[in-house]
């Protein structure tokens, strides 16, 4: 059922929060624990729908799942099964990650049944760089109304693969795909985003052989067998970035216990341009606004090391509150300013255009696509109903609600279940007026 909040703005957020491992690294290191017959450890697993659908998923599968109140997960695939294709399909939409089943799958039983297709509506983001790449690597697939059907009748072998985009999905598929195939796999134009370092990091535990080259090369040095993990993900920067942007607009400050600088250099940047402050210490960082008046900045999202897509929900949001227009050029989703109305409703002024507002021209330029956005700042918001339409933009609809005069009702409040653990206890933590 469709769950509400409502928010009571004008309260600074202060206090502390504690990050778990993130949301896009922890799903599929799960992912990479069906690569070997040893039992695997993670550290600091969130308790999210999307580690949740996975522990369901690998269970399916044959693996033993078991998780701890001190946030371990144990899993163990001494053996794997693919179950009957009706249990699968109970997945279907639920998520992006099982996707990324079809490597370990084909490399331990050489066959695969992948459900189609969820998470957030932010375009339409289709998997043919997945298919491409997994053909090349020696798949056979069958693309079905209920299903994608995989088999590798030779096995799998190293293959070289150049990704018309640096797509995340595409380079962890090809990763997990090319650990257990014979010979040497290189890809080009792949993404080399911090979750994907992290998951390098945990498979060179195992016993993989990758290296990380200059121009986005990586090449993937195939072996036969791989050894069980003990791992600690990488703490999560998307909600990092969130809080932060939390702390700038509600003039609050907020600690984020486990924060790493290093993954978020380019966020920290643009946060202290606009006028949002940082203390940098071992345990995590500190967020909050300057003693200035925010101002207005131009910035294009893009893939790693450029300005996350992810981080500009919540970033448009703060800069509502800015002196200026602020200007931002979105390339990596075409459609990832849907969320805006709801902010105009509530006082925003913010204008979208189909035309490439930044430095270059992307992928969607002369397209109808509305992915530039200028942002006239500041405005006053207040508080009235609204609906989160995605994850990343749920986020931005809770900070809009703590800086609004006046009450604003949110409903899918449960969509923030996907990515964020217990959201409702941090929020009340850091002294919001809320009701569930
Ligand atoms: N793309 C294709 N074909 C493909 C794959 C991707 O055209 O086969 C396009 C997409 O349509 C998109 C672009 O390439 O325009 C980038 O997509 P990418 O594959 O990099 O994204 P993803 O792997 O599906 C992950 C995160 C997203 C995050 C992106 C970009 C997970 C589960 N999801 O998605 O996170 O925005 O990388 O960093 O890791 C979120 O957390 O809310 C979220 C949406």
């Amino acid at each position: 059922m469709s769950r509400s909040i409502s928010i009571r703005g004008g309260a600074p957020l202060k206090g502390e929060i504690a990050l778990a491992g993130a949301k896009n690294a922890v799903p599929k290191e799960m992912v990479a624990a069906l690569l070997t017959e040893q039992a695997c450890q993670l550290q600091n697993v969130p308790a999210i729908e999307d580690v949740d659908i996975m522990k369901r998923i690998l269970g399916l599968l044959d693996a033993r799942v078991e998780s701890n109140d001190k946030k371990q997960l144990t899993l163990r695939a001494s053996k794997l099964s693919l179950p009957s294709s009706r249990k699968l399909l109970e997945f279907s939409g639920k998520s992006r990650i099982p996707i990324l089943l079809c490597g370990p799958l084909l490399a331990r039983i050489g066959r695969a049944i992948i459900p189609q297709l969820g998470g957030c509506d932010i375009g339409p983001r289709p998997i043919d760089f997945h298919l491409k790449a997994l053909k090349q690597l020696g798949a056979e697939v069958q693309e079905k109304q209920d299903a994608y059907y995989l088999s590798a009748p030779k096995g799998l072998h190293g293959a070289r693969i150049r990704l018309d985009y640096p797509s995340v999905g595409a380079t962890e598929q090809v990763l997990l795909a090319g650990v257990l195939a014979e010979g040497l796999t290189e890809i080009d134009n792949a993404a080399i985003e911090p979750e994907i370092i992290d998951l390098i990091a945990l498979l060179q535990k195992m016993g993989a052989i990758i290296s990380v080259n200059t121009e986005r090369v990586i090449r993937i040095r195939g072996v036969k067998k791989l050894a069980g993990y003990h791992h600690s993900p990488i703490p999560d920067r998307l909600e990092a970035a969130s809080w932060a942007c939390a702390a700038a607009s509600t003039d609050g400050h907020i600690f984020v216990r486990g924060a790493k600088q290093l993954d978020m250099m380019t966020f920290l940047n643009k946060y202290r341009r606009v006028g949002g402050e940082f203390n940098v210490t071992d345990e995590g960082i500190e967020f909050f606004k300057g003693t200035n008046p925010l101002t207005s900045i131009s910035l294009e999202t893009d893939v790693h090391p450029g300005f996350m897509t992810d981080w500009q929900p919540p970033f448009v949001t703060l800069l509502t509150q800015a002196v200026g227009v602020s200007i931002i050029h979105e390339t990596v989703y075409e459609s990832r300013f849907g969320y805006v109305e709801a902010l105009n409703a509530m006082g925003a002024k913010i204008q979208l255009y189909n035309e490439c507002l930044g430095e270059k021209e992307c992928r969607f330029a002369q397209r109808n696509y509305h992915h530039s956005a200028a942002i006239i700042g500041p405005t006053p918001l207040t508080g009235t109903k609204i609906a989160i339409p995605d994850l990343r933009a749920g986020f931005s609809y809770i900070i809009a609600g703590l800086t609004a005069q006046g009450k604003t009702q949110i409903d899918n409040y449960g969509l923030l279940d996907r990515g964020y653990e217990n959201f409702t206890e941090k929020l009340e933590n850091l002294g919001a007026q809320i009701t569930e």
